[in-house]
């Protein structure tokens, strides 16, 4: 049987998951997303920024493109510095975290050293833990903004909770979302040192969902499987509610590789989020 949908290019996995549409595997890692319109393209995330997602991007695609950030961690932004000469939109919730030049050594080759032991991971030939990020500077995006890749559109939608920048974009023609770590088919992380909001403010997020739910066919989120369905949405609608309405079961679950804190985890069916209690509920509100 021929496989036409994938190909190795670069050592990275690409995948035709979509209509003109991309997913970009870094090892296991990361899903970055190639989305082509009819005059321009569209990068979604640009991983950890290890190998040469540059030279995939451009053997993708002919048309002029631009770079758009779900969020601002380093798992995402990481190979922005390989497209100064693009424009590159973030919402600026995560300016905060987005300045990687800001790591330490010590820092980054922790995270990289993590991502060797997880399960999936694939790029120990071309993993170069030595690689040096650069700076980028990006364009504020916000609710209700619209890209227009020429007969196929994007569509900003603010969704904080796992960062308080986190961004789903829409791509109404496609009855697609994309979801960055907004939906995953993992556990949510929404704890201190993440930049995150709170599990109450993610609900309402998720209420804003919500309405494009009926709208929607399939979801591609930054990580792991691909794409995934819009119940996802529903589950964690309801997970979120039964956490900050105190309803909600949890276990304890170590995530000490990530943050000192204790992190604790509820699920409910497909769904699950992993949180301190301090960050459950909105105090500001
Ligand atoms: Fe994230």
């Amino acid at each position: 049987m021929d496989n036409l949908n994938i190909e190795y290019i670069e050592g990275f996995a690409v995948q035709l998951v979509g209509y003109k549409t991309w997913a970009i595997d870094e090892f296991g890692i990361a899903q970055c997303y190639l989305i082509e319109g009819e005059t321009q393209a569209a990068l979604i995330d640009t991983g950890v920024g290890q190998g040469n997602l540059r030279g995939i991007v451009d053997k993708l695609t002919n048309k002029p493109y631009i770079v758009i950030n779900t969020h601002g961690h380093t798992d995402h932004i990481g190979g922005n510095d390989e497209f100064t000469d693009h424009p590159i939109f973030m919402n600026e919730y995560d300016d905060n975290i987005s300045h990687i030049e800001r790591l330490s050594d010590e820092d980054l080759t922790k995270f990289f050293k993590k991502s060797f032991n997880e399960p999936g991971f694939y790029g120990q030939k071309i993993y170069n833990m030595k690689r040096r990020y650069g700076k980028f500077t990006y364009n504020n995006i916000s609710e209700g903004d619209v890209f227009d890749l020429g007969g196929r559109t994007l569509e900003v939608i603010e969704t904080p909770g796992h960062t308080q920048g986190s961004i789903v974009l829409f791509d109404k023609e496609d009855r697609y979302m994309f979801s960055g770590d907004t939906i995953v088919s993992t556990p949510i992380l929404i704890f201190n040192g993440l930049n995150s909001a709170t599990v109450e403010k993610f609900h309402k997020s998720l209420d804003k969902l919500m309405s494009f739910r009926e709208k929607t066919d399939i979801i591609y989120p930054g990580h792991y499987l691909r794409p995934i369905g819009t119940t996802y949405i529903d589950e964690l609608w309801e997970l979120s509610e039964m956490i900050y309405k105190g309803e909600a079961s949890s276990s304890s679950f170590d995530l000490s590789h990530m943050t000192t804190e204790k992190t604790i985890i509820s699920k409910y069916r497909k769904a699950s989020i992993v949180y301190t209690p301090d960050y459950v509920l909105d105090m500001a509100d």
